[in-house]
């Protein structure tokens, strides 16, 4: 097996670049004649980004499982599609075949089709990082049913909203989920979103902690009765559901600067196509290799590059269910020696964490096979990129830096392992394809080198989001909307004077907490839900691990027992609305917010505080109360 479009060599990588700008429609029509369909294309790309209409390879007709799964089942049925690792490394580990995994996958989407689940259904699947989540996902995608993923860490009001708003009739769930010394009741968080959810007919709950769970009768079934029952029908084959190109795959839910989180909708040829062509040219990934993508499957990274950039490679994924501080800081290095991981792709909170741990941890490890590192989900900073390339790659594995977003559904800019330069803290070229360009606040394009802008694509790819779901107005105000003729990332940028590029972070009111998206306006809602408080507003503050830590300034009338006690209450109604993830590192009791007159928050003001840049707030003369200003900076955490 070998990957006809793999760059090679800068040459090659400059040649492509230039095909996929000058004949975009022969160049990804090229690519994309290397995947199996039932029937090709009438077109390849029709789009304009006023509606938005984006669709690629329209009129043809796939099924995106059959391209990561019956393929190799017919080359390399024996080759290892997925390892995986538990939570407990006494626990043995476990792994499947392309044959196994397709076997897995059929006999699951039978136990779906049992349940009533047919094309086009939406299925929440809110699971534990163990190998019946991928089986699950692709299960879906096997039926045509789309998949929305819910990630283990949401709270039991975050998973509703999301049901409701997808209208999900079925739900993927098990009893429980291990992560370091904790288990995670994620039955009975299901069972409290349900309370809420009149589509959601059937519950498919598997076994994984044994934790007591409720059952209800004529809603809830186990997983592995499911399985017996369609191995006593003795039908294990499940055909693929033959899919347009531009049907919906999955929904992934993902938040902004306003209002509820956003059901980003993929499609099944653009996304396949993407995945598979980003993740061979970025990682260089060559057959029989191990990819160890440690993202969890709840986020894109997962579905992007553990599932389907892999599976549809023929590839080997590693999937590990745990933390990587548990039981000791070591534990990503000790399964990389274990398994011979080549590829390791992880975020760089992730490594500013193992890096406070020193060197101990690695003391004992080899490393030795690996070949190539990554990261993902915000800015690396320098040290940290330094740490990884020493002491993990040992001067000796390119570092691909990915920047991409949940809307691009795979990677947009980022060296390729080895054949492009790496630049730390860069992200340095963008990939074939992919037409970045840095615009002005009044949406001017920024020519030339060593200049910074509002970084923004103006031409469609592959793997772009199509929708978001129930609501495409809001996709285009979200995404097309602030610059004409122009997907606007949010995310501010550097090119520099050799022309690559560095993102410096979102220039919206979102967060990026350890690589998560929060978005300021979800959590403020969520501190307004608590009993006491008036008005609040969050920012973010440099933070040594998260990246950025959440600040926020809340008004407060009425103290339960002390300040930090009612503290600890506002972050469990955070905990309890989203998720803790999006609890505030740090909680400022003020009297006032400084607002214009027209009572507008001018967080830049709020936002220098929480960097402790007090002597420089800049003009404050257009605030109602500057006095207010003076009391914040004063009380400062
Ligand atoms: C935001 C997207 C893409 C999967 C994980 C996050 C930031 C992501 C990088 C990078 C600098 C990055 C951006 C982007 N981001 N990767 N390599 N360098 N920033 O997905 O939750 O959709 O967040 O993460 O700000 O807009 P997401």
């Amino acid at each position: 097996m070998s990957y006809p479009y793999q760059i090679k060599s800068l040459k090659q990588y400059q040649e492509e670049y230039k095909k996929s700008v000058d004949a975009p429609e022969d160049f990804w029509a090229t690519i994309a004649n290397h995947f199996i369909w039932h029937r090709k294309w009438d077109q390849v790309l029709d789009w304009n980004f006023y509606e938005p209409t984006i669709e690629w390879f329209k009129g043809g007709k796939l099924n995106i499982t059959e391209n990561c799964l019956d393929r190799w089942v017919e080359t390399q049925p024996n080759a290892t599609a997925i390892i995986w690792e538990p939570n407990d490394p006494t626990e043995p580990h476990r792994t499947f075949t392309y044959k196994e995994l397709h076997h897995k996958v059929c006999q699951f989407a039978n136990v779906l089709k049992n349940n009533g689940a047919t094309r086009g259904d939406r299925i929440c699947i809110y699971m534990p990082m163990v190998p019946e989540l991928t089986i699950a996902i692709l299960a879906c995608a096997r039926i045509g049913a789309i998949h929305s993923v819910v990630f283990g860490g949401f709270s039991a009001q975050s998973i509703a909203d999301r049901i409701q708003d997808a209208q999900c009739n079925i739900v993927l769930t098990a009893d429980g989920g291990f992560r370091g010394n904790k288990s995670i009741p994620l039955k009975a968080v299901i069972d409290e979103a349900l309370t809420t959810c009149p589509s959601v007919e059937k519950v498919i709950v598997l076994t994984r902690t044994s934790l007591p769970v409720s059952m209800i009768k004529g809603r809830d079934v186990w997983w592995e009765d499911e399985i017996n029952k369609v191995e006593a029908q003795g039908n294990p084959m499940c055909k693929a559901e033959i899919m347009d190109a531009e049907d919906m795959l999955f929904i992934l839910y993902t938040s902004g600067s306003t209002g509820k989180p956003k059901g980003v909708v993929h499609t099944c040829g653009g996304y396949m196509v993407w995945t598979n062509y980003t993740f061979v040219n970025v990682f260089q990934y060559q057959p029989g290799q191990i990819h160890f993508c440690t993202a969890d499957i709840g986020w894109i990274t997962g579905h992007s590059y553990i599932i389907y950039g892999p599976l549809s490679a023929g590839a080997t994924s590693l999937m590990f269910e745990g933390i990587p501080t548990w039981p000791d800081a070591g534990r990503f290095w000790e399964i990389v020696d274990k398994h011979a991981v080549d590829i390791l792709y992880t975020a760089p909170t992730a490594i500013r964490s193992l890096m406070s741990f020193g060197t101990d941890p690695i003391k004992e490890k080899k490393l030795h096979s690996l070949k190539v590192l990554g990261t993902v989900g915000e800015p690396i900073n320098e040290e940290a990129w330094h740490w990884y390339d020493e002491h993990i790659g040992k001067r000796n594995c390119p570092i691909v830096d990915t920047w991409w977003q949940t809307e691009t559904g795979g990677v947009l800019i980022s060296n390729l392992a080895g054949i492009t330069k790496a630049k730390p803290s860069f992200a340095t070229l963008p990939l074939p394809g992919i037409q970045p360009i840095l615009v002005d606040e009044n949406g001017k394009k920024i020519e030339g080198n060593g200049v910074s802008g509002n970084l923004c694509i103006q031409f469609p790819w592959p793997g772009m989001l199509r929708t978001t779901f129930g609501d495409h107005e809001r996709c285009r105000t979200t995404y097309f909307s602030t610059y004409e003729n122009l997907y606007f990332t949010g995310d501010g940028c550097l090119r520099d004077n050799e022309g690559d590029y560095r993102i410096t972070g979102r220039v919206d009111d979102v967060l990026n907490v350890s690589g998560h998206r929060i978005g300021t306006a979800e959590v403020e809602n969520a501190i307004n839900m608590h009993t006491g408080v008036v008005e609040s507003a969050i920012v973010g503050y440099p933070h040594d691990i998260k990246g950025q830590g959440i600040y926020a300034y809340v008004i407060f009338n009425g103290i339960h027992i002390d300040e930090n006690q009612t503290r600890l209450d506002i972050c469990q109604t955070v905990s309890k609305i989203i998720g803790a993830i999006a609890k505030p590192d740090k909680i400022q009791f003020v009297t006032g917010l400084p607002k214009t007159r027209s009572g507008k928050i001018m967080r830049r003001i709020l936002r220098k505080i929480a960097e402790g840049e007090l002597n420089n707030l800049g003009d404050t003369s257009t605030l109602l109360d500057p006095l207010v200003v003076e009391e914040i900076k004063s009380n400062k955490l």
